[in-house]
């Protein structure tokens, strides 16, 4: 229930500039002025905080990803964006993109930016100066603009993005991404640019660059993005604060990597320890250590652990899946969970449920059945090759259990249990900066960690816009349910297409019936598989490699 304490000045502008919104100027940032907002020209938004509802959309890819509905431009044109922590820019793609002009599985479906229909958009870096390319081989290339974009019910100006005009995506439709990494890893050449966590405290939103993910379970619709703040309904148990870890590269704080230390199973009531004792820290990248260096990224469909790990301790137990990572989905079910141990600190339990999860044709948006019988799952726990990193990618079938807290100004991740399906309303407390932010919002269990000793990314502090913010006409992206999914990326069977596990046809809510002349002929299976697969390998794998 905390909120930040502020100068009685500060909230004062922030009270009055409330009731008449819709242009409040924010001085730009300038390196030269140091930390205190005041001093900054930066004016606080009443609540330091802005939140969006983020979900999951298996129609648009293999394994699913999660999305926010974002706007860009005078007047705003809409845009489905992946949400990413694995990468830092801001991309939407371009109505002159090749793709875009096309219908089929690699079409644009989140929506095109054509900027000249915008009346704020201006090119801050010419093409070829955004030139991304991805862990799952997708790439995205065009100049780098600025206008005005939309998230929850903000409205901020002169927001650098890039703009795909060249779009290559390899996983299915091509949609834009809302990369909330450290800028330091902006797909820039020469010009960092604020991007959107800090964007969003330069314009006094929010307090220090941190948000909070909740993705909430497979079968529910939506999660949530808040930056700036924490929702304490939203978890179970012990908020744990842990350092990220350093860049084996940079030897800088800049992606979020955590160690996971320990394993088990547990199946049919059945507990069994699969590894335990790893080093929480960067003793963690040493072959010999049995600790997982992983990163947190939502852009990521699976969990991908060393060949190693994956022959020794997931194989042996769950003998179902097929030689091609797929399984029936009829394992949904099963009575078994697994617990990681997250930095030596906290455990974190993930249900079966959540990492089977079912394929769709992405073009009849039908499920694929099984060979074996009832419907086709991937399993989303991957062997995969070294990255060359020294981390592998954890994704959203193990994040959906978790409440993640994104740190970066003190380059630390508090975790916590997910609190699955919860019907509290919303309690949320603003994080305030400084090290004990956290500590100060929260009055739930909590346990802190010590400062993080090694040099965390820094903001960009060679901006040259200056940003304002108003208030959005209506809120952006506040569906909850089923009505937070496209239309057309919804799934038969419901939107997030869990259920119907086996014995055929689903009581599809959607466009039913199909399931019969969607049958695979065995014989054309593996060919089906050969081309999921590598989808799905890529989706998989997708931690993004910039
Ligand atoms: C984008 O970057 C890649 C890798 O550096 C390079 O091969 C490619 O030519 C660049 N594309 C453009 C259009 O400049
Ligand atoms: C995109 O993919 C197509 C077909 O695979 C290829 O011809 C083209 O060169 C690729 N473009 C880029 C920018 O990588
Ligand atoms: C996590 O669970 C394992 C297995 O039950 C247990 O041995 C370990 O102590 C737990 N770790 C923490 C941090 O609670
Ligand atoms: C998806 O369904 C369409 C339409 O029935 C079909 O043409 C296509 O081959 C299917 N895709 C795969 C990978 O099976
Ligand atoms: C969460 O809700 C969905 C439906 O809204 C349900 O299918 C699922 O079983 C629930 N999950 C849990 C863990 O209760
Ligand atoms: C900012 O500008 C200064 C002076 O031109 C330069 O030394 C520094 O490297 C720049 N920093 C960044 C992050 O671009
Ligand atoms: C996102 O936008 C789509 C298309 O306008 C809409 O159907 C959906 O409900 C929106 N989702 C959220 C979470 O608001």
């Amino acid at each position: 229930m905390r909120t930040t304490t502020t100068t009685s000045t500060l909230a004062l502008l922030a009270t009055s500039a409330h009731a008449a919104l819709p242009h409040l100027s924010i001085a730009k940032r300038d390196s030269n002025l140091q930390t205190s907002p005041l001093a900054r020209g930066l004016i606080r938004r009443d609540g330091g905080t802005v939140g969006t509802n983020v979900f999951d959309i298996l129609a648009y890819s293999t394994g699913g990803a999660y999305y926010a509905n974002v706007t860009v431009g005078t007047p705003p044109q809409d845009q489905v964006v992946i949400l990413d922590t694995g990468s830092s820019d801001l991309y939407f793609d371009a109505s002159t993109a090749s793709t875009c002009e096309t219908t089929g599985p690699y079409s644009c479906r989140g929506g095109t930016f054509n900027p000249q229909n915008s009346k704020t958009y201006s090119i801050a870096d010419p093409a070829p100066a955004f030139n991304t390319s991805f862990g799952d081989g997708s790439t995205a290339v065009g100049p780098f603009g600025q206008d005005v974009v939309g998230l929850g019910d903000v409205l901020i100006s002169n927001v650098q993005f890039g703009v795909a005009q060249e779009v290559n995506s390899t996983t299915g439709y091509a949609i834009g991404l809302m990369g909330v990494g450290y800028s330091e890893n902006e797909a820039v050449q020469q010009h960092p640019y604020p991007n959107m966590p800090e964007v969003l405290r330069d314009t006094g939103v929010i307090n220090s660059r941190l948000y909070s993910v909740f993705l909430n379970d497979v079968a529910e619709y939506s999660g949530s993005i808040l930056f700036g703040g924490i929702d304490t309904t939203k978890y179970t148990g012990e908020l744990a604060t842990l350092n990220i870890l350093a860049d084996i590269n940079t030897g800088a704080v800049d992606q979020f990597v955590q160690t996971v230390t320990g394993l088990s199973a547990s199946i049919s009531g059945k507990t069994i320890p699969l590894f335990s004792g790893g080093s929480p820290n960067e003793q963690a990248y040493t072959q010999t250590d049995t600790a997982l260096p992983v990163l947190l990224d939502t852009g990521s469909s699976a969990w991908s652990v060393p060949t190693s790990y994956y022959e020794k301790y997931i194989a042996p137990n769950f003998k179902f899946v097929d030689s091609q990572g797929s399984c029936s989905c009829s394992h949904q079910n099963d009575d078994t969970t697994l617990t990681l141990e997250f930095g030596a600190k906290i455990n974190i339990t993930v249900p079966i449920r959540e990492f089977v999860v079912p394929i769709y044709n992405a073009t009849t948006n039908q499920p694929y059945p099984y060979p074996g019988g009832g419907e086709a799952c991937a399993f989303m726990i991957v062997p995969a090759q070294s990255t060359g990193q020294g981390f592998q990618t954890l994704g959203d079938a193990i994040l959906r259990s978790m409440y993640v807290v994104f740190d970066l100004d003190n380059g630390q991740l508090s975790l916590a249990q997910a609190k699955i399906n919860s019907t509290d309303a919303p309690n949320i407390v603003t994080v305030s900066a400084g090290p004990s932010g956290i500590a100060k919002a929260v009055s739930t269990s909590y346990s802190a960690a010590p400062s993080n000793t090694n040099s965390i990314a820094p903001e960009v502090m060679n901006a040259t816009g200056s940003f304002t913010v108003s208030t959005a006409q209506s809120t952006i992206g506040s569906a909850t349910g089923t009505a937070a999914v496209p239309a057309d990326a919804q799934v038969s069977g419901g939107a997030s297409g869990t259920g119907s596990s086996s014995g055929g046809s689903s009581s599809s809510t959607g466009s039913k019936g199909a399931a019969a002349g969607l049958v695979v002929p065995r014989s054309d299976w593996s060919g089906l598989w050969v081309a999921g697969i590598s989808v799905a390998m890529a989706v998989l794998g997708a931690g993004i490699v910039l």
